[in-house]
């Protein structure tokens, strides 16, 4: 499992377009939400395409405690095993979930398993308060109970049944917590107002594999019909392309104006993004397993307002902002889902970056050249722009708190040097 050591640092050096060709792994945020899934089947499940990220070691430590065990395979690369016994402990310690958002994802497998779960109220990345409501309220309609106490959530359902639960907003995590509890509800669960992100279709796709019955895969209104618990078999199943890493090596490309080949990424996954990436100048082919970009010159800026999938995710913004500030003119981008979700941008104001803040907009003026300097990286997506920003930079970009990078980052550093880059860690 990727190590996490608390004192490396990524140093960049300026250098010319970057070129070559580049693997995009399997996505983080698909992996850590089939992982707690491998939880409603006893057996052996097989999981192909993972990323060596931190967060799979820690999600494999949480399900440890609960009782499936998880190794890489011996011999397969990137294969990871996962081992339900059917001794399940519906308990998630604290120590454990504090470590990482994904881990309210036990929530629903847990319930609808074993009637019951204790969990420790989630933490994950800090960009401000991240509550469960919707997860419980959806649940409830379920027929599920939640009592809150020191910190932790105790949820009861002897069996849940089916409902209809209608999001607000289309919450990632609500909607799959729902979805998984779904699949030993009794009766029908329609999920409306469904998150529609990529990595859901996965899971639904992974869920339908191990025997679930689901309508409505990729749209927003989910609709699943209730199996006997221990009916769903343990499969072998890909994880879908990380598309957020697959944007950060475009945007490395675009800020060095190189011209790389992506393998196993998916256009269609980030059909709005790339058309903004185009407004941009990029130049992006579809080809078979992936794409080619180009990167010819100056970038022009764009205005980008973040939004539930299929809009621009909030993921992409911390590389965008990047983009944008070295390109020509002024962008504004807007966040709509983190309010909080800004802090990055002193980071690219030492490195020189012209950018202002109101409220949940930022205003970005393009300058000729970032410069080099000591940055921290204050969460995974911004601290992979970081990166991309020292990539761009005179001189030297020396970048600290690099284990939020390693959550979510299958060895960016290997992969960025493959395609020409100045970058270490030491
Ligand atoms: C997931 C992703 C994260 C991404 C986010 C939005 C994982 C592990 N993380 O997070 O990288 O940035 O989707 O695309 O997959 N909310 C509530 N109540 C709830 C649930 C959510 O108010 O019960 C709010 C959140 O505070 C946030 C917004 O809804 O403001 C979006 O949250 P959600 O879609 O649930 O994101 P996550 O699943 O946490």
């Amino acid at each position: 499992m990727a190590m996490v050591d608390g004192s490396e640092q990524i140093v960049v050096r300026h250098n010319g377009p970057l070129a070559g060709e580049v693997r995009v792994p399997g996505a983080k945020n698909s992996v850590l939400k089939l992982m707690a899934t491998a939880l409603l089947t006893d057996g052996v499940t097989t999981l192909t395409n993972v990323p060596d990220i931190a967060d799979v070691a820690i999600m494999a430590d949480l399900l440890a405690a609960i009782g499936v065990t998880t190794a890489w395979h011996p011999t397969e690369d990137r294969t990871l095993l996962l081992t339900n016994r059917g001794e399940i402990s519906p308990v998630a310690p604290y120590e454990l979930v504090e470590r990482i958002r994904a881990s309210i994802n036990v929530l629903g497998p847990l319930l609808t398993r074993c009637g019951k779960v204790r969990l420790s109220l989630p933490g994950g990345d800090d960009f401000g308060s991240r509550p469960i409501d919707m997860h419980m309220k959806g649940l409830e309609a379920m027929g599920a109970t939640f009592e809150i106490r020191h910190g932790y959530v105790d949820a009861h359902a002897d069996r849940l049944h089916g409902a209809t639960v209608t999001f607000d907003f289309p919450s990632v995590g609500a909607t799959e917590n729902i979805l998984t509890a779904a699949v030993f509800a009794k009766g029908t669960t329609v999920i409306d107002n469904a998150a529609r992100e990529p990595e859901i279709g996965d899971l639904c796709n992974f869920l339908v594999e191990m025997g679930s019955d689901i309508e409505g895969i990729g749209s927003s209104t989910l609709v699943v019909h209730g199996v006997e618990r221990g009916s769903l078999r343990p499969v072998t199943h890909e994880v879908v392309p990380d598309r957020i890493q697959a944007a950060t090596y475009i945007a490395a490309a675009a800020v060095t104006h190189g011209e790389i080949r992506l393998r196993n990424a998916r256009c269609e996954h980030m059909e709005m993004l790339l058309r903004r990436f185009a407004d941009m100048g990029l130049e992006i082919t579809p080809q078979e397993d992936g794409m080619t970009v180009w990167s010819s010159g100056r970038l022009r800026s764009i205005d980008v307002a973040t939004l539930p999938y299929p809009g621009i995710a909030t993921d992409y913004k911390p590389l965008i902002v990047t983009m944008i500030s070295v390109g020509e003119g002024v962008g504004i981008v807007t966040e709509n889902l983190y309010p909080g979700r800004f802090r990055y941008i002193e980071e690219l104001q030492r490195l020189g970056a012209d950018i202002s803040t109101d409220g949940h907009h930022a205003v970005v003026r393009g300058v000729a050249q970032l410069s080099g300097a000591p940055v921290r990286a204050p969460d995974i997506r911004a601290g992979a722009a970081l990166v991309v920003a020292g990539l761009a930079a005179e001189g030297e970009t020396v970048i600290s708190g690099i284990h939020h990078i390693d959550r979510g980052y299958d060895d960016i550093v290997g992969r960025l040097r493959a395609l020409g880059a100045h970058i270490e860690r030491r």
